[in-house]
């Protein structure tokens, strides 16, 4: 059955249409890379401001040099060691590349997704597919089929069902297009393992970096408002709430003294950084739809393996 599903969903993306479709990451949104027009109806379907780069999803390596310009050493060890996989690297473009996919820079952003279904899509297909999270701009990330419905409802034009996402949070984006390779999204794949391979550190993104995700502030949020605070200022915050706050849902990961009002859900978040990114998103989602006045969270632990929660805890929370 799936066979007949994905020679549907390639039919539709030759004709201009959109396909969501699971990734190890989270559901995309995809559309032909070359086809502007149909490029112009994921942003309209997202809400996404034009200058927001897509990133343009290949089945395997050799399908680099249909968008890249040139690729450096470093990036061949990189996706040596984590294509396909959660990686999504940065090249200087071709020229021929249009710039609507590239939100009008001179660079492309290129990622080989490991799920199954993606890379026979993709196998199926042949060519790139422009896919961003299939959610509303500036929303937290569909990480199963009913949330891309959600978010997006009829302007997608066929979904590929794919049960939950592997990962549950975005791939890690590093430029290799200047003179030392940057990341400019930490995700699946943590910082310190990139490093390893590159036997070398990972530059920061700066002010002057051109357009690193997620930079204007409120970003892969939830609609209710969202606060993050260590396990102190949590447990005084829960105290102090107001009766326009309530009721009020809190994720933890350290045991609270229970509490016995009925209008504060506590919600055990793991403990373990993976299993912690796979729930982070549905729960969030799951809150907003629940009608709670506000979430707070409790604040992760330092290790890299945290990079990319803490970075969207940070962002989900930081607003007004
Ligand atoms: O895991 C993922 O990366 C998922 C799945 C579907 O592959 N995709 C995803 O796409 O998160 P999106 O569009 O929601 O986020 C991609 C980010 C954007 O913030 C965009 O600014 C950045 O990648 N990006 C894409 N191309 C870029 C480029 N040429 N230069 C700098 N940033 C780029
Ligand atoms: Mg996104």
């Amino acid at each position: 059955m799936i066979t007949q599903e994905i020679e549907k969903a390639v039919q539709i993306l030759r004709n201009g249409g959109l396909v969501a479709f699971p990734t190890e990451t989270v559901y995309g949104l995809g559309a032909d890379a070359c086809n502007e027009a149909a490029l112009q109806k994921v942003f309209k379907a997202k809400n996404r401001p034009a200058q927001h780069p897509l990133i343009v999803h290949i089945a395997r390596f050799e399908q680099v040099t249909d968008w890249a310009l040139e690729i450096p050493p470093q990036a061949i060890k990189l996706a040596d060691a984590f294509w396909p996989g959660p990686l999504t690297l940065i090249f200087k473009k071709k020229p021929e590349v249009s710039t609507i996919v590239t939100g009008g820079q001179a660079s492309i952003g290129l990622r080989i997704p490991k799920h199954e279904i993606a890379q026979r899509l993709l196998q199926a297909f042949n060519s790139g597919i422009a896919a961003p999270s299939a959610n509303q701009f500036t929303r937290v990330s569909p990480t199963h089929s009913e949330a891309v419905l959600e978010e997006l409802g009829d302007q997608v034009d066929y979904l590929l069902e794919g049960g939950r996402c592997e990962l549950g949070l975005e791939s890690t984006i590093i430029d290799m297009s200047g003179s030392k390779p940057t990341l400019l999204r930490p995700g699946g794949i943590h910082k310190q393992a990139i490093e390893d391979v590159l036997g070398a550190r990972l530059l920061q993104p700066t002010t002057m970096t051109p357009r690193a995700p997620g930079m204007h502030l409120l970003h892969y949020a939830p609609r209710t408002i969202t606060h993050l605070l260590s396990y102190q200022a949590l447990t005084e915050q829960v105290n102090k709430l107001k009766a326009q706050d309530l009721p009020a849902i809190l994720l933890t990961r350290s045991p609270l003294s229970p509490n016995k009002l009925s209008t504060i859900k506590q919600i055990n978040m793991p403990t373990q950084a993976k299993a912690y990114a796979r729930e982070l998103y549905h729960t969030l989602r799951s809150a907003d739809k629940e009608g709670y006045k506000c979430i707070l969270i409790e604040d992760v632990p330092d290790g890299v393996e945290w990079d990319a929660i803490r970075d969207r805890l940070h962002k989900a929370s930081c607003r007004r």
